[in-house]
């Protein structure tokens, strides 16, 4: 398996702590920031208590199944199953890319991130033999042409310096008829885009320190207005983009104001790395549903499932052409 891994890129890569290494670093000042966001994230949820890191492993476990279009675990077995070599396109700390790696051992599953999470990775599964962690920009992956039969970008290409392009690149090295998984960031109301934008501009100016400060504070807001457990029947205001209907108050802001996670099953500092991961990384787009679709259609990809909700749209999308 070590060769056949080898083999499908295009140059030898050096390695370090036993991750292969295709760029350590990026010259980009946006990605270099939210690489380093990232890789401050990951270490400090490394350092959290395995069972609350591992009740997160499971809810986004179900939710991917949900965000690409498997009816339960089995389902996605089978078809992993059939993808000899498949790629984690932003792994993070690769609980997915040891999911897929468990659920089909005869596959090669390669998982890439630019943060310092690979190196957490390589370290927790290191005794896997079909499991290769890579350090580098999924925008330009050193892969050769058509080599790979399944990507998986969850939650990752809105994060990059210039998503199209890497869109490009996972569908470059993707197999004719093979498939993508992707998820996107939604658009949300108007006065909660323009104070998330807001951030991505600021967020180089304030020290991680103030950042994870302002997280914890916005994760308290986030509890104490849940801890209201109140619901009202909002007026629909169409042109800041709110939804009218009966909503709880937490839910209200949130959606339309201003992310104040909060998760009681979760535990707080989940909740409070949810909300630093949405306001620190300087690259973190977000797409209406068309602007998502003509991505798409742009890398010549067609819809083979398609899922949409409130904070994201995500599906899995065929190389056809
Ligand atoms: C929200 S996390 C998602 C991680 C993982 N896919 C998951 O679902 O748990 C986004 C990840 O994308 C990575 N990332 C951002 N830009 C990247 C790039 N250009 N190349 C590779 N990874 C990148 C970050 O370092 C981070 O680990």
């Amino acid at each position: 398996m070590l060769e056949k891994f080898k083999n499908l890129f295009e140059k030898n890569l050096k390695t370090q702590s036993d991750v292969y290494i295709i760029e350590d670093k990026s010259l980009k000042e946006n990605q270099s920031q939210t690489n380093n966001i990232f890789s401050d994230k990951w270490s400090s949820l490394n350092d959290e208590g395995l069972e609350k890191q591992n009740r997160a492993f499971d809810f986004q476990k179900k939710w991917y199944l949900n965000l690409y279009g498997f009816a339960n675990e089995k389902e996605l077995q089978k078809f992993l199953a059939n993808q000899s070599i498949i790629v984690d396109a932003g792994c993070g700390l690769g609980y997915k890319s040891k999911w897929f790696s468990d659920l089909s051992p005869s596959s090669i599953v390669i998982g890439i991130d630019f943060s310092d999470s690979v190196f957490f990775a390589q370290k927790k599964y290191q005794n896997k033999e079909n499991l290769f962690f890579v350090k580098g920009d999924i925008a330009n992956t050193k892969i050769k042409n058509e080599s790979i039969d399944f990507v998986s970008c969850d939650q990752v290409i809105h994060h990059t310096e210039n998503p199209l392009s890497t869109m490009k690149e996972l569908s470059r090295i993707l197999k004719f008829n093979s498939e993508i998984a992707v998820y996107v960031y939604a658009k949300k109301a108007i006065p909660r885009e323009l104070l998330d934008e807001y951030f991505r501009k600021r967020t180089k100016s304030v020290s991680n320190d103030e950042m994870w400060e302002f997280s914890e504070q916005l994760t308290e807001l986030g509890k104490r207005l849940t801890d209201l457990n109140i619901e009202f029947e909002t007026p629909s205001i169409p042109l800041l983009g709110i939804k009218g209907g009966k909503i709880d108050i937490q839910r209200f802001i949130y959606w339309n104001f201003i992310k104040c996670f909060w998760n009681e099953k979760l535990g707080k500092s989940i909740s409070i790395n949810t909300n630093y991961d949405w306001y620190a990384p300087s690259n973190a787009e977000r797409y209406s549903k068309e602007e998502f679709l003509r991505m798409i259609n742009i890398c010549n990809l067609t819809a083979e499932y398609f899922h949409s909700e409130d904070a994201c749209y995500s599906g899995r999308f065929a190389k056809t052409l």
